[in-house]
């Protein structure tokens, strides 16, 4: 069964991905596509609405990206949003100007309650304004919905033809009402039923990877992370042992990593599949000793990575389809890519080449990270694993400032322990985006007993972020930062001193390299 669907037209919004959770949070599927599709691709995906997203550019700008105005007789209901709302008042003939004031931020706006999209709103809203440009005249057969101060077309609407359109952004949380805004598009104006559940996903993905894969053999390079967890708990559940996981425990996971791994998935754990953990901790140790230089790390852990990987592909001989955990911002960033690169991170690239192997398999690429959760609790994985943090894939290797050695290895992850767990106990770990100890480069001189010490000092980090391309430090409690620093220069032999991290992504990142 196709499940119904929304499209966001991407015009270059920074919400674009925002906006499809937040309909999908609705129980109704959406995927974002960028403005480039043709008006035949439109239609061939039959979607019961489409929704055109901010973006920076003004539409009166020739260069700006632009739609043609057929797209608005399809007879398909359309909402616009910020930019969108501009492009569609001005492809119909509206007028859009640079307003004479502009507004940012959180924005009191007047809403005709009587308009569908605002059913159930209140009549004075808070909502998120971020535009310089606005609708200085509607376009004939529009009526204005709503209205601020300083903007009289705050939102306008056609009911005749399905268009509405708002200045504001009812897809981000600041918007008070937004959800009730969006769920009244896809269901009063739309008219979804709202099919786009976890369970119903589970069941029917389960189904067609049985009739994809039929007897053939499965390949999954299993990292403990949430997303390659859940995909190989799928698999599992679809064709049992004919999937194959290989772990490759590169001796720079958390403490106790490994064994809680193999202890889900290996032979004790409640699955049924075939498991190989490879243990290469010396292996990689050897070759990162002397290397100094965050990328090269990266880049040697990487590679090593691929050459273990297939060197147990091979004992295992051909295999016909490779499981791989891609998610939907995944695929959305590097469909629609534009931003810089940082750091060479994310997922293990340039896997396929070097297996052989028929075909790839990615049964979470349409999933968002908290769906992919939510699968995961669908299919009854225990929760700790579901809700981890997120941990990159050259794990303690970039939280190692310099050289990485076996030792520094041990001081990393004897302090993270404690850390983790003060932070546990203390109850604040929920509220988290990421914390994490790093071992910093630098020695110093303490006093211990009655002996000078010269050790290593140990960095902190916590932030709160929900994308992870921002950040903020996050305030812990001094009373558990100062138990988490007594406990760490007591317990932690080559620690004598501990530091918190205040700084923000940017300028920082969230990782040390
Ligand atoms: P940064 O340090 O760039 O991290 O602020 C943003 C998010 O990405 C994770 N990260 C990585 N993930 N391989 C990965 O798979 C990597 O090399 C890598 N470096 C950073 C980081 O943990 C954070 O969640």
């Amino acid at each position: 069964m196709k499940n119904e669907m929304i499209i966001v037209l991407d015009f270059g919004g920074q919400y674009n991905q925002l906006i499809a959770r937040r309909v999908r949070e609705c129980n109704v599927y959406c995927e974002v596509k960028p403005y480039t599709m043709s008006l035949d691709e439109i239609k061939a995906l039959n979607p019961k609405g489409i929704i055109f997203t901010g973006g920076p550019n003004s539409v009166y700008d020739e260069t700006s990206p632009h739609y043609q105005k057929e797209i608005f007789e399809l007879g398909i209901p359309i909402l616009g949003i910020c930019y969108g709302s501009q492009l569609m008042a001005y492809t119909l003939g509206g007028v859009v100007e640079t307003a004479p004031v502009s507004e940012y931020g959180h924005t009191e706006v007047t809403v005709d309650t009587g308009d569908v999209i605002f059913e159930g709103v209140s009549e004075n809203t808070v909502c998120w304004m971020s535009h310089t440009d606005y609708i200085a005249k509607v376009p004939e057969g529009f009526k204005i919905t709503a209205h601020t101060s300083v903007c009289p077309a705050a939102a306008m609407s056609c009911p005749e033809k399905k268009l509405y359109a708002t200045q504001f952004h009812p897809e981000v949380m600041h918007t008070k009402e937004g959800m009730k805004m969006l769920s009244n598009f896809v269901y009063k104006v739309c008219g979804c039923a709202g099919d786009w559940k976890m369970d119903s996903f589970v069941e029917t993905t389960i189904q067609s990877l049985r009739e994809k894969i039929g007897n053939g053999k499965v390949l999954c390079a299993l990292s403990g992370g949430v997303d390659s967890s859940v995909a190989a708990v799928l698999l599992s559940k679809a064709v049992g042992k004919q999937l194959t996981c290989v772990f490759v425990d590169h001796g720079l996971l958390r403490k106790n990593e490994g064994d809680e791994v193999e202890a889900v998935f290996g032979p004790e754990g409640p699955y049924e599949l075939n498991f190989i953990r490879v243990n290469a901790q010396q292996r990689y140790y050897s070759k990162l000793k002397g290397v100094t230089d965050p990328e090269t790390k990266r880049k040697i852990i990487g590679e090593e990575f691929i050459r273990v990987f297939e060197e147990e592909a091979k004992k295992i001989g051909s295999v016909d389809f490779l499981v791989q955990g891609t998610i939907y911002p995944d695929v959305i960033e590097s469909g629609l890519g534009k931003s810089a690169v940082i750091k060479s991170h994310h997922n293990v690239g340039g896997l396929p080449d070097v297996v052989d192997f028929k075909e790839i398999v990615e049964p979470l690429r349409m999933l968002f990270k908290d769906e992919v959760r939510k699968a995961g609790l669908e299919l009854g994985m225990p929760e700790y694993l579901v809700f981890r943090q997120p941990f990159p894939g050259p794990g303690l290797g970039v939280r190692i400032v310099g050289e990485v050695t076996e030792e520094k290895v041990r001081i990393v992850q004897d302090a993270d322990y404690i850390y983790r767990e003060e932070l546990h106990k203390a109850g604040v770990d929920k509220d988290l985006g990421q914390y994490f100890a790093a071992l910093t480069n630098m020695r110093s001189v303490g006093v211990m007993g009655d002996f000078r010490t010269y050790d290593y000092a140990i960095a902190l980090r916590a932030v709160m972020t929900s994308d992870f391309m921002t950040a903020e430090a996050a305030q812990i409690p001094w009373e558990v930062l100062a138990k988490v620093t007594n406990r760490i220069v007591n317990e932690v032999k080559g620690v004598n001193r501990v530091l918190y991290d205040c700084t923000g992504k940017p300028p920082a990142t969230i990782e040390f390299e």
